[in-house]
């Protein structure tokens, strides 16, 4: 398959084309660092496509995809992996930055529905593509802090399941997956701002999940018989579970 992962740089998006280079696809991949994407075309080489898109300058999505080489052309693509994406802060919404909240409207958000309309076509035409979307517990359960990051989360979850329906005898596949703590990539170095210490305090004490169980998952639904859909898989370490509602009393 041809397949395109956005947040290709690091993180699950790297371990994801790394694994499915490895089984034999070719991957396109997407980000905004050249260097990250530059050492991976170094790893994986030929079956690997580095393609530097900043997914908040939306005109330039299209552009880019119909310009790829005849080996990776845009009506040859078989799958998305529509992974790129973050969460900033955790502060409550009453002192979180709106600016913040707009760049993870922007990047999961709109980001994520442009690249999606720019390649449906293709996959109508075809009849034949799969979508997988990284959703988020977060867009399944609230908590204080995730504010907008669970707001768009909860939009990509909808919005997987909403294209099914569009598509409905198609063979195109949706799928939302829905990690919860996962550990060895930048997301809560890049939710800190940089903060290192704040981030390592994440995931102390706790075996996460890694960035090798969501490629594997990536690389089981890409695998499965063309007319079998996983709607949405979510998917915890056992060291994380629910708790109760909050109850504030005087
Ligand atoms: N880690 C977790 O616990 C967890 C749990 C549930 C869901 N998720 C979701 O999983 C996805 C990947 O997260 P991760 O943990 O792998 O985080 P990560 O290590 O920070 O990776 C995020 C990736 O997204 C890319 N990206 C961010 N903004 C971009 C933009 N404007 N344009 C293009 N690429 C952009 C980054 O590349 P550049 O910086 O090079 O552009 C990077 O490759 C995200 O959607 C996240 O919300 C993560």
């Amino acid at each position: 398959m041809l397949v395109v992962v956005t947040g290709a740089s690091t993180g699950f998006g790297y371990h994801i084309s790394k694994l499915l280079v490895e089984h034999g696809h070719k991957v396109i991949g997407v980000a905004r660092r050249e260097d990250k994407l530059a050492e991976l075309k170094n790893e994986l080489k030929d079956q690997f496509y580095p393609l530097v898109i900043d997914m908040t300058e939306l005109d330039s999505i299209a552009t880019k995809l119909e310009s790829l080489p005849e080996d990776f052309k845009i009506d040859k693509i078989d799958a998305l992996v529509n992974n790129a994406g973050l969460a900033l802060g955790l502060a409550s919404a009453d002192k979180a930055s709106l600016d913040d909240w707009y760049r993870m409207i922007d990047t999961n958000i709109k980001g994520l529905v442009t690249i999606t309309h720019v390649l449906l076509p293709y996959f109508v035409k075809n009849n034949k593509g799969t979508i997988i979307n990284m959703g988020s517990v977060a867009g399944n359960y609230p908590y204080p802090g995730a504010n907008v990051y669970g707001g768009t989360k909860a939009f990509v979850e909808q919005f997987s399941l909403n294209l099914r329906a569009d598509l409905a005898g198609y063979n195109i596949r949706v799928t939302n997956i829905e990690p919860g703590l996962c550990g060895g990539t930048e997301f809560s170095l890049v939710r800190f701002h940089g903060d290192q210490n704040k981030a390592d305090n994440v995931y102390d004490g706790v075996k996460a999940l890694s960035p090798e169980d969501i490629a594997n998952t990536v690389d089981w639904i890409l695998a499965l018989p063309e007319h079998v859909n996983v709607n949405r898989i979510e998917l915890m370490p056992v060291m994380q579970s629910f708790n109760g509602f909050n109850v504030v009393k005087k």
